[in-house]
């Protein structure tokens, strides 16, 4: 793929106005493109196939390192996409790189945890399959787990070495696999101030990518995340433990994702216009947010103020009628699809 920079070399005024997509439940369901997502992304670039909006993925989704997401969406998406546009719930985590660099941390979820930590800097990370390795019988139920095969990953020197050293934190990066294991086990960490199987000490930091209770996904209904297992997680750890569980989530609706967000499309525009030496001070009038989950997308771009625009879509998460918007949470629009909140937009700014 073409960079960014090779890709806009022709252009000269930046625009007033910048675009975040959500992912899931606006322009995909599991690995399948929605709403006209292919046709409504391809009118930001120009004919011959120049970016000329500002636009950003702003997923709470990830377990895979941004320059990997950026190819795949671009596959499936038909359009070049490059990683720094990608802003994954666990981007954020790159900012903790100061205090947990050469420090045990444990990464837990679907994908590449434990890659995705590493390629932000942290240096003395370990997934939790290989973690929970390390410690014979602490998953009882191990053995009834068809799906284990990775007895072979971890040598038995760095076993036994993992094994007395401190777990300084543990970061939920994307969906657990295995609730049972990985509740068992972050209880065993967080109880025993990073210890497991020793006495109680004070609790690790626990950061999570994001807390979605739901999301959309390809089946009908929307299914449990990460923000389901927070739930999962802190009841059973506070019936164990006299202090309540201590945690923090970055993705949205947290401000910081937000803030993040606005940080990285002003970046994307010095480079698209080459402004090396006002790099990223570029000032958006109109920031538009478009996602399909009021508690999440809605909330979190009305929550930042401006210049944040937020759109609702009907493809995912909400289901109201067409004449409808969340009560708790209204977005500034609500559309059927991506491809009408894209044509709204082009049109309102033109
Ligand atoms: O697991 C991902 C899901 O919770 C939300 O993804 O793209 O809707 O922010 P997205
Ligand atoms: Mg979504």
């Amino acid at each position: 793929f073409s960079t960014i920079s090779q890709l806009s070399s022709q252009q000269s005024t930046p625009p007033s106005f910048g675009i975040a997509f959500d992912i899931d439940g606006v322009v995909l369901r599991g690995n399948t493109p929605i709403g006209g997502a292919p046709r409504a992304l391809r009118r930001l670039y120009d004919d011959s196939g120049i970016l000329k909006i500002p636009f950003i993925f702003l997923t709470n989704g990830g377990g895979v390192r941004e320059s990997k997401r950026a190819l795949e969406l671009s596959e499936l998406l038909g359009v070049e996409i490059s990683p720094s546009q990608v802003v994954q719930g666990h981007s954020p985590f790159k900012q903790l790189v100061n205090r947990f660099e050469n420090e045990l941390i444990v990464a837990v979820g679907k994908g590449e945890p434990a890659s995705v930590m590493s390629e932000y800097g942290f240096k003395n990370v370990i997934p939790i399959d290989e973690y929970a390795l390390c410690f014979e019988s602490i998953d009882p139920l191990a053995p009834y787990k068809k799906w284990n095969t990775m007895e072979a990953a971890v040598n038995s020197a760095r076993k036994c070495s993992i094994k007395s050293e401190r777990v300084q934190a543990a970061f939920i990066v994307s969906d657990s696999v295995d609730w049972s294991r990985d509740i068992q086990v972050l209880c065993d960490i967080l109880r025993t101030g990073g210890l497991p199987g020793s006495g109680e000490g004070p609790q690790p930091p626990l950061y999570f990518a994001h807390d979605d209770f739901k999301y959309q996904g390809a089946f009908p209904s929307e299914r449990f995340g990460m923000g389901a297992f927070r739930i999962a997680l802190e009841s059973i750890f506070n019936s164990i433990h006299s202090e309540a569980l201590k945690y923090t989530s970055l993705g949205k609706p947290n401000p910081v994702a937000f803030k993040n967000a606005e940080v990285v499309l002003k970046l994307l525009v010095s480079t698209l216009y080459h402004d090396h030496a006002h790099s990223g001070s570029h000032d958006f009038r109109t920031l538009y947010m478009i996602g399909d989950n009021p508690f999440v997308d809605i909330k979190g771009s009305r929550q930042a103020g401006h210049p944040w625009f937020p759109i609702l879509t009907r493809t995912g998460v909400f289901k109201g009628d067409c004449h409808s918007n969340h009560a708790e949470f209204p977005a500034n629009l609500v559309v059927d699809t991506v491809e009408d909140a894209v044509n709204f937009i082009m049109r309102n700014e033109s």
